[in-house]
């Protein structure tokens, strides 16, 4: 029987052990996910993007993230399930916020929840932590504000930037999040913001100096096609093989060979 990892787990694997997250979106792969020890699995909003083909994580609903973090739920007996706050899901209110983080544990069974944003986003996530619903932050290039910044590009270059992100890091520690993911910002800050808090930073395109990594599975397991962000290392090459699996049934199917006396009854 697994010990299931929860935030205080999580926290506690602080400058021992590195947290290694991938996301999942469905049943299947949160299964190989577990099975593979990782510690935590995000159904994280990108889904949009993977599952829902969108071009940004904009459009993605409260009920679609219901509805793939059940999924995943199901399929977990030892990572711990941190569902993603939506667009415009927390941003109205801290009442707002509180109902619907709420329903990622009661109707889901997520474990915690993710919100993007920095230092003013400090209240809220205490609210939410202090009705028992744990927190991971998100800073950096922070994909729900993709129209602010124009563009998927690297944060925190300018020197005004990357204090203002040390702050943001420093300010969502004493709201209460259990960890902190920092997506696109330079190694060298990722390293200034570790070396800066008490909690894990999970890294996205932030260098090796974080505490943990996380990455999209789809691009980890080649099933984004190639034009994948620098951070990005692929560790198979499933589009190819599915396409290949795909074609050979086809040609089976057609020139008769499938199904053989073996599949039948
Ligand atoms: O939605 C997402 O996949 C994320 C990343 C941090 C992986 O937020």
């Amino acid at each position: 029987m697994k010990t299931k990892w929860t935030a205080e787990r999580i926290k506690g694997l602080k400058g021992n052990a590195k947290v290694v997250c991938l996301t999942a979106y469905d049943f299947t792969t949160a299964r190989h996910l577990d099975a593979a020890g990782l510690h935590m699995a995000l159904v994280g909003d990108s889904l949009a993007n993977t599952m829902l083909g969108y071009s940004t994580t904009l459009p993605v609903t409260m009920e679609q993230m219901l509805h793939h973090t059940a999924a995943v739920a199901r399929g977990i007996t030892g990572a711990m399930v941190v569902a993603d706050m939506p667009f415009m899901s927390y941003q109205v209110s801290t009442e707002q916020a509180l109902a619907n983080a709420g329903r990622f544990l009661k109707e889901a069974g997520a474990d915690g929840v993710k919100i993007e944003g920095g230092a003013f986003r400090g209240d809220m996530i205490s609210q939410l932590i202090q009705n028992g619903i744990p927190v991971l932050g998100h800073i950096g290039l922070t994909p729900q504000s993709i129209r602010q910044f124009g563009g998927y590009k690297v944060q925190g270059k300018k020197e005004t930037d990357a204090e203002r992100l040390l702050a943001d890091a420093l300010a969502l520690e004493e709201a209460g999040v259990f960890a902190l993911v920092i997506e696109c910002v330079p190694a060298a800050l990722g390293k200034v913001i570790t070396d800066s808090v008490r909690i894990p930073t999970i890294g996205i395109g932030a260098g090796p100096h974080c505490d943990g990594q996380v990455l999209v599975t789809h691009d980890l397991l080649g099933l984004s096609g190639n034009t994948v962000p620098k951070f990005v290392k692929r560790y198979a090459d499933l589009g190819d093989r599915m396409v290949q699996a795909f074609t050979t049934y086809k040609q089976d199917v057609e020139k008769g060979s499938f199904p053989s006396d073996e599949h039948c009854y």
